[in-house]
């Protein structure tokens, strides 16, 4: 969570600065904050809100020429985790002597102990946070060297942390490192950069060094140097970011929202996955030798792609599969060994619950693939192998082009292991990757007609509850659908089992809930059609989302939406589409910013 940009230069720090968090935004948003150094003066400017707040509060500021002139500085965008969304909280923070300012993205797992210790020695504390703690461990190794005092402090501190130091005695550089948090620097001519991803540094540089655990920067107007935490120094590894990386999925254009452009991108996003990871999973799959057992992990709704994925590795692979929670996997005991494939799902590749289940399975030797939508995040580079989602980077804090384009990776992972195992015939493995081929298609009609999906939203938008029903590979779109509603909306929803509403759910259905139904054609048609009448004779109202609608169903249902027709098993990948729509109409007619919900952050890295 939190996003961090910093800026030193010849330009307009504080400019440069709000420009690069407006990017980052999506990492956090409850609050923001600037520190800038102009005159050998600590400069801290913070508000509750997002960056607009800020930048309004700004314009109005005393100081406002002053921090015009500043060159070097650096900015923050919080999801809260310690201590509660106030002014005092936002970060920068500073040590109690205002000579030293921090930002922080991370948690500090022995911060109350550190502050017991500073508290012994009469340090006194204005917020709540662990990242106050940091910069006032600096102030107490400060002797007249920053790098010194920073490299004294990180060996003090246990937990994950990227951070971005600036010094009121030490003014031409600022001091970063970084451990499990994700920090970038970019680099530029005659002035650097930092940020917490790629994208907020594109507009300005595509020249970028990753910092690795255990980096410590300095990062100077002309110059950077960086250093391991023993202090001995490391080459510069800079990478150039090639253009695949698409700047310009980072604009609206004409979208009210991110969600919405999102949605609509799944055409192109879903075909551009399938041509580029078509050659890498071959490359991959050759390296992997008598696996014995997957596993699957994400959370949310990466999770419900491995949940569908299930079906696809089943039904290919033959090879034993389970799919998990990645938080809940831990405290299982499960035989993993060498033999054991673990695919981990994350769009961000920083998600703490996901890195934390990969850094368990890589302690009992099991290979791992991350499927990936964020290039060179913390999942990707220590997984064993990486298949990138080709998605450009996903805004929207609720998921949706990320999850069709996993979907999509994990469809063909999954028939060439098959293929590998010979459980499936090259015949059958060209004429399922065609069927995908039309996906992108098909997608594309039914972004074309909205105004059904529009007009039940009407409906939901009115509602306390709503069910989602899903069988077989459906049944994690119902859950997918639930979410998504309930994330931008507000409104509560379940996803449930077709199947098993008549052992308990059922109890909740009367004509005040709406029960919306996945009936695809398949093997799950007629069983669904019967759950639709026990449902239907409960008064409630029904809708359903179907590729197969017969003249005599049309009849009892209140709402239909129809979907292109495929082959079962690629069903999910164009259901979840009018469930996103649906989500999205019911959110914005209720007037919500879909793409900042309430107490959400894009990227969680807390567990
Ligand atoms: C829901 C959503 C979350 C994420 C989950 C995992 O719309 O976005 O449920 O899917 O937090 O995030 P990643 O994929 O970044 O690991």
């Amino acid at each position: 969570m939190c996003g961090i940009f910093g800026y030193i230069g010849n330009s307009n720090a504080l400019k440069i600065i709000m420009n690069g968090l407006r990017k980052l935004e999506y990492r956090g948003y409850d609050s923001t904050g600037v520190a800038l150094l102009v005159n050998n003066k600590l400069y801290i400017k913070k508000s509750i809100g997002n960056i607009n707040t800020l930048n309004n509060k700004l314009h109005y500021d005393n100081h406002l020429s002053i921090l015009k002139q500043a060159n070097i500085g650096l900015g923050h965008t919080r999801w809260a985790t310690n201590g509660k969304v106030t002014v005092r909280n936002a970060h920068p923070q500073v040590d109690y002597t205002k000579s030293f300012s921090i930002v922080h993205n991370g948690i500090i797992e022995n911060y109350n102990d550190l502050k017991y210790t500073l508290l012994q020695k009469k340090y006194s504390f204005k917020s709540q946070t662990d990242t106050e703690v940091i910069i006032n461990l600096v102030l107490e190794h400060y002797n007249g060297d920053l790098f010194n005092s920073v490299q004294q402090t990180l060996s003090y501190l246990r937990g994950s942390y990227a951070i971005g130091i600036l010094c009121k005695y030490d003014t031409q550089r600022i001091l970063c490192a970084k451990k499990d948090s994700p920090l970038i620097i970019g680099i530029g001519n005659g002035e650097n950069f930092l940020a917490s991803d790629v994208y907020a540094l594109l507009p300005y540089t595509n020249k970028m060094i990753f910092l690795e655990n255990g980096d410590i920067a300095e990062l100077y107007k002309n110059n950077i140097k960086i250093k391991k935490q023993d202090g001995t120094d490391k080459e510069l590894n800079i990478c150039v970011i090639q253009d695949s990386v698409n700047i310009n999925l980072s604009n609206k254009t004409q979208y009210k929202y991110f969600m919405l452009k999102e949605i609509y991108e799944q055409p192109d996003t879903i075909k551009n996955t399938y041509e580029n990871l078509l050659n890498n999973t071959t490359q991959i799959i050759m390296k992997l030798n008598n696996i014995q057992k997957i596993y699957i992990l994400g959370c949310g709704t990466a999770y419900y792609a491995g949940y569908v994925a299930k079906f696809w590795f089943e039904q290919f692979t033959k090879i034993p599969i389970e799919v998990d929670i990645a938080s809940e996997f831990y405290y299982r005991s499960l035989i993993l060994n060498s033999n054991t494939l673990v695919i981990l799902i994350s769009q961000s590749g920083e998600t703490a619950d996901t890195l934390a289940a990969l850094r368990f399975t890589k302690t009992k030797q099991c290979i791992s693939i991350a499927i990936c939508n964020t290039f060179k995040s913390s999942i990707s580079c220590e997984a064993t192998y990486v298949l990138y989602t080709s998605c450009g980077i996903e805004i929207g804090v609720a998921s949706t082009k990320a999850f069709t384009s996993q979907l999509t990776a994990l469809f063909i992972l999954s028939l060439g292991l098959g293929l590998q195992t010979q459980q499936i015939t090259k015949q059958q493995y060209t004429q399922y990757l065609d069927e995908l081929y039309q996906i992108p298609d098909k997608a594309k009609t039914i972004l074309q007609n909205i105004e059904g999906i529009k007009k039940i939203a009407k409906v939901f938008m009115r509602k306390k509850n709503v069910l989602y029903l899903g069988r077989y590979i459906n049944y994690p779109i119902a859950l997918e659908g639930a979410l998504k509603l309930k994330e931008v909306s507000y409104i509560h929803a379940e996803g449930c089992a077709t199947g098993e509403i008549k052992h308990g759910t059922i109890a909740l259905i009367d004509n005040t809930i709406p029960v919306l139904v996945i009936l695809t054609k398949g093997k799950t048609y007629k069983k669904t059609l019967i759950n639709i009448e026990e449902i239907q004779a409960r008064q409630s109202l029904a809708v359903i989302l179907t590729n197969n609608i017969n003249t005599s169903l049309i009849k009892k249902i209140h709402y239909v939406i129809s979907v292109p027709q495929t082959i079962e098993l690629l069903s999910p990948i164009l259901n979840v589409i009018p469930l996103q729509l649906l989500a999205y109409f019911t959110a914005t007619f209720l007037k919500h910013n879909v793409d900042q919900p309430r107490n959400l952050a894009k990227s969680v890295t807390v567990e």
